[in-house]
């Protein structure tokens, strides 16, 4: 119970008890009178039997009329001030008010999970995660075997899904997957009230965030974090354990698989269960086409059984997501936009550790001046590398075929007709020193090579790390309908997530 909700039970104490008191006055008050009657008199003519004689006027219009007004404004002070009172604790009633609805809301929501819909069956208890039953047919619909289907754990589903896209996933289930559309809006016999209790209920059910910017928000930021500590040492044991177990050969690969074998939060945290194609029937399922696992089938997208389909395998993540950023010489990931030396300046390093200064636009910038004084920037060639090439050839971009380097400062002429004429090309024995030949087809001549470590995209990471949005785009050309990618930035460790960037650029 809430600070609020005792506020206004003691409130409501309070005001019984002056209810109390003012009946228990008026009733003495009755009692008294009753009791006090005057006794008759005798003489009618002087004064009725029932009649005592009153007080003078003199008394009553000095002592006895000031005490009567002083009384009725001592009376209008204290309903002038109890008033505002009242009004002031009116927000802790509420609120108040709120909290018991909530728990209402809830305790129905628990009874949907339990009881209603039965959730609980494939999802376990506390949304812990667990399974379901799932006929594997072939693709003539002939009966395979009988199965079981992953339901990923609940506990951590609002750290993944917003709200909107968690009621979206109840009214409209996962269609091919055991997981029915229960909302009426999909066809399933839950009223939108319903639907509505069972995700007040899911709440209460949450495992800590790992997000930073969530955990320095909460009330209290050092029990947020020791929490956040405790869960994802939870998930790096188990990391750790499937890697000394030989279950995976790399890092990444173990996170974007995270509890194939052991079930490990029923797969909640894994990528495979929506990109590998029959992952969520698990490792002792018969398997249509083959282990998924197995390469050219990990990471390739859905297919029978799985009903979310996206192929991030054979450079379709590369496509999507190109390089936007250099690792560090050591193999770590630099920080966003790179590193900060102490003038404000943004760096990235060579393989020589020595640093590759950026212009305010992120690209990276020799230490030489061009003629107006501005730094001249690197070229980055296929494999990442740096070129400073001091001579760079023109490009001929002819209409048909391919472009070729011509000299550069050579003068293009014009024939009879007004068009150009083609200038003659350029080869590699035209330039000296190192010579290197772009993507764009130019060359360049007297270059210098500064080598770089790996390639890698932020943009990736952060699409990982914050998941679709419903009808928003992604990365180059990507849009999402349903916002179904779930985000990983609240329940894994950020250097689980850049593994997983690094693995799935991989495949
Ligand atoms: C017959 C078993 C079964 C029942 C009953 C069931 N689910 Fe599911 N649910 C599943 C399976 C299996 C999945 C995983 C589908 C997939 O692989 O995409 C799932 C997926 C989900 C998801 C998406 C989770 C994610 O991370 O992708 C949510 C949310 C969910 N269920 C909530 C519920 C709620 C709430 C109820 C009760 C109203 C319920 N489920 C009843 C089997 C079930
Ligand atoms: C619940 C299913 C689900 C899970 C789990 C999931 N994804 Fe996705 N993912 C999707 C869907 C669906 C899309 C397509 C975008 C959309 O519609 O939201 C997508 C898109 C992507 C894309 C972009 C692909 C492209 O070419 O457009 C990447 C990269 C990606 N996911 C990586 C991951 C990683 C890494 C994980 C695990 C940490 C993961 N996904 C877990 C469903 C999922």
């Amino acid at each position: 119970m809430t600070d609020a909700l005792i506020l206004a039970v003691n409130f409501r104490a309070i005001g019984l008890t002056i209810a109390v008191v003012v009946l228990a006055g008026f009733v003495l008050l009755f009692i008294r009178t009753s009791f006090q009657a005057k006794a008759e008199l005798g003489s009618e003519l002087e004064l009725a039997p029932n009649k005592k004689e009153y007080l003078p006027d003199e008394e009553l219009e000095g002592k006895k009329l000031d005490w009567s007004l002083s009384f009725a404004l001592v009376v209008l002070v204290i309903v002038a001030l109890s008033l505002p009172f009242y009004w002031l604790a009116e927000p802790g009633r509420q609120e108040g008010a709120v909290d018991v609805w909530q728990q209402t809301f809830e305790r129905r929501g628990e009874g949907v999970y339990l009881r209603t819909a039965q959730c609980v069956n494939c999802h376990a208890a506390g949304g812990a995660g667990g399974s379901a039953p799932y006929v594997l047919r072939d693709q003539d619909g002939q009966f395979l075997a009988n199965t079981t289907w992953l339901a990923p754990a609940l506990n951590d589903l609002f750290l993944r899904y917003s709200e909107e896209e968690v009621t979206f996933i109840l009214n409209f289930g996962r269609p091919g997957s055991p997981m029915a559309a229960w909302g009426l809006p999909g066809g399933g016999p839950l009223t939108s009230q319903q639907v509505q209790t069972t995700i007040e209920y899911l709440q209460t059910l949450e495992v800590p965030t790992l997000d930073p910017i969530e955990i320095d928000e909460s009330d209290d930021p050092v029990a947020a974090r020791e929490a956040a500590d405790r869960q994802s040492a939870k998930i790096t044991a188990e990391v750790e354990r499937s890697l000394a177990d030989g279950e995976f050969a790399t890092l990444g690969e173990a996170v974007f698989n995270l509890g194939y074998y052991s079930g490990f939060s029923a797969g909640s945290l894994s990528c495979a269960r929506c990109h590998t194609g029959g992952w969520s029937l698990g490792p002792s399922a018969p398997q249509i086409d083959g282990d998924p696992l197995s390469v050219g089938r990990a990471g390739c997208g859905g297919g029978d059984p799985t009903g979310i389909g996206f192929s991030l395998c054979g450079g379709d993540v590369l496509r999507r997501f190109p390089d936007d950023s250099w690792k560090l010489p050591d193999g770590s990931w630099a920080p966003e936009g790179g590193l900060v030396d102490d003038q404000g300046f943004f760096y990235y390093m060579a393989m020589d550790n020595s640093r590759i200064r950026l212009d305010d636009k992120g690209t990276p910038v020799t230490s030489r001046a061009d003629d107006s004084g501005n730094p001249v920037p690197y070229r980055i060639l296929a494999d990442g590398n740096l070129a400073d090439c001091r001579a760079i050839s023109s490009l001929w971009e002819p209409e048909s075929g391919s472009p070729y380097p011509f000299a550069a400062g050579f003068e293009v002429q014009l024939d009879d007709a007004g068009g150009f004429v083609a200038p003659p090309e350029i080869g590699e024995s035209d330039l000296s020193g190192t010579v290197l030949r772009f993507a764009d087809g130019r060359l360049g001549g007297d270059c210098t090579v500064v080598e770089m470590p790996e390639r890698t995209s932020y943009a990736q990471y952060n699409f990982i790390f914050n998941g679709a949005e419903r009808g928003r785009g992604y990365g180059r050309g990507g849009q999402s309908s349903e916002g179904m990618m779930p985000g990983f930035g609240s329940v894994l460790p950020p250097e689980y997530i850049q593994a997983v960037v690094d693995y799935e650029r991989g495949l």
